[in-house]
């Protein structure tokens, strides 16, 4: 499909939740573009949105010394380069944030070979199938870049009540793009299969991310930290 430079974007998800990426021919195009969404997402009042949404969450550790990491669909790092980028960036995560402990992943495609290598790399692969349905029981960080969004729905549905909310942080697809896109497609099913998702997003704070290179496009492009928080009708925070 051709892109013009006004059109060029990344398409909505499709309905099976899969996206598709809309690059402008042109590499120069594809730098302006790069450009302005670096521009949009780099204000300074996003950026102090994301520390002190991070600061509430880190005040909900606690008495826990560390904040686990559930990794999901981070898909082949044998074939393709993507996965590989974005487990570089949680292992850099694990590596230089120490309030970051244990690091799970599960993908039911990965190899056995992958999973010796994710091991080796301080990973432990679960064998349990879980459908993104793992309770937050200590304060988790989700790292699922790019997973369906069923996927997403399962994890929030697991987690629908305010203790267990409060408690996760997650890294994936932009909430805020889900709604756009079903409030322009007005389709049941969609609606239905993302309603978990549909119905936070007024209690979520989201921060994208910045892709700063060409080269990390794939890998990072709208994924965003959220993070959960209920409000009284006073607007103050319950927790
Ligand atoms: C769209 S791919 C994303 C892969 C990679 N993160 C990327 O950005 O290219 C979604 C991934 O989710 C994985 N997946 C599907 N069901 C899953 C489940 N129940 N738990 C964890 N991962 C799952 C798929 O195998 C696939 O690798």
């Amino acid at each position: 499909m051709a892109a013009s430079a006004k059109t060029l974007t990344l398409e909505k998800p499709n309905v099976t939740g899969d996206w598709t990426i809309v690059l402008p021919r042109h590499r120069k195009q594809r730098r302006n573009f790069i450009k302005s969404r670096m521009a949009e997402q780099g204000q300074p009042w996003i950026k102090f949105k994301l520390l002190k949404s991070w600061i509430v969450f880190l005040g909900f550790l606690g008495s826990e010394p560390k904040m686990q990491m559930v990794i999901y669909g981070i898909g082949s790092i044998e074939s393709y380069e993507t996965p590989r980028l974005q487990l570089a960036l949680a292992i850099l995560m694990k590596k230089r944030l120490s309030w970051i402990g244990d690091m799970e992943v599960f993908d039911p495609i990965l190899s056995a070979t992958e999973t010796r290598v994710l091991e080796t790399l301080g990973g432990s692969v679960l064998s349990v199938n879980e459908q993104g349905r793992r309770q937050a029981l200590k304060p988790t960080l989700f790292f699922m870049p790019h997973c369906e969004a069923e996927l997403y729905d399962n994890l929030l549905q697991a987690n629908w009540r305010v203790d267990m909310l409060k408690r996760v942080v997650l890294f994936g697809n932009s909430f805020e793009t889900y709604e756009q896109y079903v409030s322009v497609f007005k389709n049941s099913t969609v609606i239905n299969l993302r309603k978990h998702i549909l119905a936070v997003r007024r209690f979520t704070k989201e921060a994208g991310i910045k892709t700063v290179s060409d080269d990390y496009f794939r890998a990072f492009h709208d994924l965003s930290w959220h993070f959960f928080q209920l409000r009284s009708r006073d607007g103050a925070a319950i927790w």
